[in-house]
């Protein structure tokens, strides 16, 4: 019951911000600089400041991460993870790959998450042990299990000798499965898996929020979670691989295990 209402207000929040993100995402941007390679427009902000406001409201004893705004101090129990914009490059660029993911963690595991994407008006959300949806409808991965039929997905690190390693990591991979396709928004790739749109992905720079929402997503609609050192996932790893299942996880790490240290 408490879940199914961190489930609620999750989607009710996120399909505000998603409102609000897509109301302005054809308009010009103010885009700022806040890293090497690496961007902020206002609507970042504004679709944070929405998310914080109704999430503070609904839940005020419990903490939250976000990507912009940072983390709030103390160990409450529930943690939630935000990132009011994952694919702001896209955005910036009036590409429509971006979404907003909201994730609820207890003790350091997503126990709820919702990824919405406003411009197609797709919501994928799932609560720990109660399956994953697709606008309502129960959500399956694709169930390949072989190499030669997957449409991989990564993300490219910003820093040179990690971009160049994830580049050696996808040509390693390339001429072994059907196709690749990147769609710049990690959240959209890990839940595409999850829906058997992709069957793959990898990246290796991620934060909690960018993954916390997608990866609950993709484990309840059949996948698995593993990473690209080949030792558990958790939350706090940077390096995700997401998979359709777990034969095909144990293939990806048979080819990295003989290319890749
Ligand atoms: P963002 O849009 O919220 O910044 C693009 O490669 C995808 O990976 C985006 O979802 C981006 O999130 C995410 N990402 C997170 N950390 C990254 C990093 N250090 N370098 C590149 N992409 C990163
Ligand atoms: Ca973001």
């Amino acid at each position: 019951m408490t879940a199914l209402r961190w489930l609620n207000v999750a989607t009710e929040t996120a399909r505000e911000a998603g409102a609000l993100l897509k109301a302005q995402w054809s308009r010009p941007h103010t885009v700022h600089s806040k890293g090497y390679r690496d961007i902020v427009t206002e609507s970042d902000l504004a679709a944070e400041q929405l998310i914080l406001s109704r999430l503070r409201a609904a839940f005020p004893d419990h903490a939250i991460t976000s990507e912009e705004a940072g983390a709030d101090a103390g160990d409450a129990r529930v943690r939630w993870l935000i990132d009011p914009l994952d694919g702001t490059t896209n955005f910036a660029h009036h590409n429509p790959n971006f979404c907003v993911s909201i994730a609820a963690a207890e003790n350091g595991r997503p126990v709820v998450g919702v990824i919405y994407d406003p411009l197609r008006d797709e919501l994928f959300a799932a609560r720990r042990g109660g399956g994953a949806t697709f606008n309502g409808a129960p959500l399956r991965t694709s169930g390949a299990t072989a190499l030669d039929t997957v449409t991989f997905s990564a993300d490219w690190p910003r820093e040179p000798a990690l971009r160049a390693d994830m580049w050696r990591r996808a040509g390693t991979l390339l001429p072994l499965v059907r196709t690749l396709r990147c769609l710049g928004s990690a959240a959209l790739n890990m839940v595409y898996v999850a829906a058997g749109r992709l069957d793959l992905y990898m990246a290796r720079t991620l934060s909690p929020w960018d993954q916390g929402a997608a990866a609950l997503i993709v484990q309840e609609a059949g996948g698995v979670l593993g990473t690209l050192a080949g030792v558990p996932w958790t939350l706090a790893r940077p390096d995700p691989v997401a998979a359709a299942t777990p034969a095909l996880l144990a293939a990806f790490h048979a080819v990295s295990r003989e290319n890749h240290q």
